[in-house]
């Protein structure tokens, strides 16, 4: 599967085991995923663009580097938010655009609530988070906004992925690197990913 990057790491393989396990609670939940999005960022960027800046060390100047582009977060709410501060950690300065979708339970079908994007785009990378690639549908609705708006290099970074939600995305947008935690089974026959974590958002903020 070419621009599938299921991390190797195993800090992340462990710290997913532990969001797996189903006694875990909300504040230990929103811990691991603010840990897992900053470890899968970590490689997610490594093909961010730089240019060169001199920079003065207490002893002599010398040629360092700053990022060029300007970059976006767009987590999908709700349960996307859960992994924004993670990201943070390692790039402060990025901006934050949320999209609000929620997928109706019995068509499986995602249904916009809420987009804020300015006419015109802000940024020229935007990395999308979600931590449940299921049926893909939220993933794929999510970047046809992002295009739309009007940025081309987007990375799609997630937890855990459904092989029916890779073949979604690389149907819809083969050109979108999709980075994870890990890819699981198959779907279930509600399309809860198995055997995945539950429902991600109502984990994060004890709404089970
Ligand atoms: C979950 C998840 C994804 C979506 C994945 O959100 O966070 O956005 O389902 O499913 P799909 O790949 O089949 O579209 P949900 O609709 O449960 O909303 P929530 O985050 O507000 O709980
Ligand atoms: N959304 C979730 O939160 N979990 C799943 O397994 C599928 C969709």
């Amino acid at each position: 599967m070419s621009n599938i990057y299921p991390s190797q790491h195993p800090l992340v393989a462990h710290k997913l085991t532990r969001l797996r396990y189903k006694n875990t609670q909300p504040q230990k939940f929103r811990e691991l995923t603010r840990e897992i999005s900053a470890l899968l960022t970590y490689e997610a960027t490594a093909d961010l663009l730089t240019s060169p800046r001199q920079v003065e060390t207490p002893l002599v100047e010398t040629e360092g580097v700053e990022l060029k582009e300007r970059i976006a977060l767009v987590p999908i709410l709700r349960a996307g938010l859960g992994m924004v501060e993670g990201v943070w950690e390692l790039m402060p300065s990025a901006e934050v655009w949320h999209i609000g979708l929620y997928r109706d339970e019995e068509t499986l079908q995602p249904v916009e609530y809420y987009n804020k994007l300015p006419a015109s785009p802000t940024v020229s990378v935007c990395l999308i988070l979600d931590p449940m690639l299921a049926t893909g549908g939220s993933a794929v609705a999510t970047v046809d906004i992002v295009k739309r708006w009007g940025v081309s290099r987007i990375k799609f970074v997630a937890m855990i992925a459904s092989p029916e939600g890779i073949a979604a995305m690389q149907e819809a947008h083969p050109d979108v690197p999709i980075h994870l935690a890990a890819i699981d089974e198959k779907l279930n026959e509600v399309g809860y990913i198995l055997p995945g974590l539950g429902d991600a958002g109502d984990r994060q903020f004890g709404t089970l």
